[in-house]
């Protein structure tokens, strides 16, 4: 098989035996959708906006199977996974993110100073998270979200400068959902669209999170939670289904598959729907990458259940359900059938610029080299810090605006993977060491699983924002320890009216 961790974690929660939970013994549970506080029409275009705020909040949440043995954490208005915002293509949406937090995060120590990215969204360089444009506690900050894009799933997590993945891992993380027109045509709508926030955790002796990054590697835990329960059980109607998988957690990425041997049927990437549909039995899912699929479970029979499986290395502990992640009980409620996405299978789903972009209008190739030098990992020997030390002026590539560019990740120094992702774009990945990519990854996207020994050829359009955007690994440990630079889209301004230090600073709560 695919190696999809490169340690053999030994993650492994303290508590008692008889406090662990175990798989399938807890409900499925949808986060609620975020309802807008306002609306207004900028005048600027006479496009709608939609109002929402959020509030990053210390809280508990019971995902342990002992009633009222709590677990602290972080979380978007004070829940795991945040709620959902949901909007249609074209709709420009303005969140407020309140900075409510402590001073200090509980169990790094760290100042709780926050940057909310909106992961797979077009945003401009002061809106997109840049990690050091913090919000300190007491503070808060708009962002603008442009959603000029097609139909995709996009999330929102904290992008605290050094401290994302312990912010992330307590919590603050929740999906972004972009409908349009084909999307809603071709795919099951409202309750038969459903978010999967998929990660890991351990746990402490008394309940709270536990953490290991295996020295600054990953963190591996022991338990999968599916929106923040335990290997939840969903009941499920004799019809299709669209699963929006984002896997959220830190470091492990699974390979799902079905316990039926029935292919998950493919629709969309990171950056929307793919150009034709791709069954698959199973698939490589790194962190941050989102695969959208259909499950059709009107071919099951009634009382039926249905386990969605991870092939990816076990834990190595004594106590090991990693190889499973949620199951599926086929209920016999009656089906609507006038839905004509009741059992529709599409194969023909959506072209995009990107992946209708020719390697042949590509102006420039470049090469990034991922490695840990002297301990710390680097992206062509660079770090964060340095980007930091030049006052963030240090970049990797300066890109003319609307440039197609070839950009190629090279992971030769062995023993990892890393799960690339670069602000701003779609690309579409050309080829991995030489061969085709995978059939699932043959759709727009953000983030790239760049294995061990892996060159990945990627084609994109740079645009329609100049300014810095980041680029770094998904696994929030390698980013933190300090696998992040820059690029530039379009020539440097000074003062310029974007920089993402300057142009929208956070102000206090409240105002
Ligand atoms: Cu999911 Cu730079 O982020
Ligand atoms: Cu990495």
């Amino acid at each position: 098989g695919v190696p999809t961790s490169a340690v053999n974690a030994k993650s492994a929660s303290a508590l008692a035996d008889s406090l662990m939970p175990r798989p399938f013994r807890t409900d499925f549970f949808q986060p609620p959708v975020l309802k807008a506080d306002a609306e207004s029409i900028d005048p600027a275009d006479g496009k709608k906006v939609l109002h929402y705020t959020v509030t990053e909040e210390a809280a508990s949440a019971q995902i342990l199977p002992k009633a009222g043995l709590l677990t602290p954490i972080l979380g978007y208005n004070g829940i795991f996974p945040g709620p959902t915002i949901d909007v249609y293509q074209g709709t420009k949406v303005e969140l407020t993110v309140v900075n409510n937090l402590p001073l200090r995060h509980a169990l790094g120590g760290h100042s709780l100073d926050t940057s909310t990215h909106l992961h797979g969204s077009a945003s401009l360089p002061q809106y997109d998270g840049y990690a050091s444009d913090i919000t300190r506690p007491g503070f808060q900050k708009t962002y603008k979200y442009p959603n000029f894009q097609g139909a995709r799933t996009l999330w929102y997590h904290d992008h605290g400068v050094h401290h994302t993945a312990l912010n992330a891992y307590s919590g603050l993380a929740g999906q972004y959902h972009m409908h349009d027109a084909n999307s809603e045509r071709l795919l099951p709508r409202g309750k038969y669209d459903v978010a999967l926030t998929v990660s890991d955790a351990m746990f402490a002796a008394n309940g709270s999170l536990g953490y290991d990054d295996n020295s600054q590697s990953g963190l591996w835990g022991d338990v999968v939670l599916v929106n923040g329960r335990p290997w939840p059980v969903m009941k499920v109607q004799k019809r299709v289904y669209r699963f929006r998988f984002l896997n959220c957690a830190i470091s492990r990425s699974f390979r799902p598959t079905l316990s039926t041997g029935d292919p998950l049927i493919m629709v969309a990437t990171d950056g929307g729907l793919m150009p034709s549909a791709q069954p698959v039995r199973e698939y490589r899912h790194a962190s941050a990458e989102r695969y959208e699929f259909l499950i059709d479970f009107s071919k099951y029979r009634t009382g039926q259940r249905i386990e969605l499986r991870n092939l990816s290395n076990k834990n190595n502990v004594d106590y090991d359900f990693t190889d499973k992640i949620m199951a599926f009980d086929v209920v016999d409620e009656p089906v609507d059938t006038t839905d004509p996405t009741w059992n529709r299978i599409p194969s023909t789903l959506a072209s995009s610029e990107v992946m209708d972009l020719q390697e042949s209008k590509s102006s420039k190739t470049r090469r990034f080299r991922v490695k840990r030098d002297n301990g710390m990992w680097t992206i062509d020997g660079v770090t964060w810090e340095q980007v930091i030390a030049s006052n963030y002026s240090k970049v990797a590539a300066e890109v003319p605006l609307g440039a197609t560019e070839i950009w190629e990740f090279e992971n030769s120094s062995g023993g990892w993977f890393h799960p690339m992702h670069i602000h701003l774009v779609d690309f579409k990945i050309l080829s991995r060491n030489g061969r085709a990519p995978f059939a699932y990854e043959k759709g727009p996207k953000d983030t790239v699983y760049v294995g061990e020994g892996e060159t990945v050829r990627l084609l994109m359009k740079f645009g329609p924002h100049e300014g810095k955007y980041m680029v770094h690994c998904h696994n929030l440990v390698h980013e933190d320890h300090d696998m992040m630079v820059q690029y530039r889209v379009g020539a440097a301004k000074d003062p310029d009216p974007n920089d993402p230090m300057e142009a929208a600073p956070a102000v206090p709560a409240g105002t």
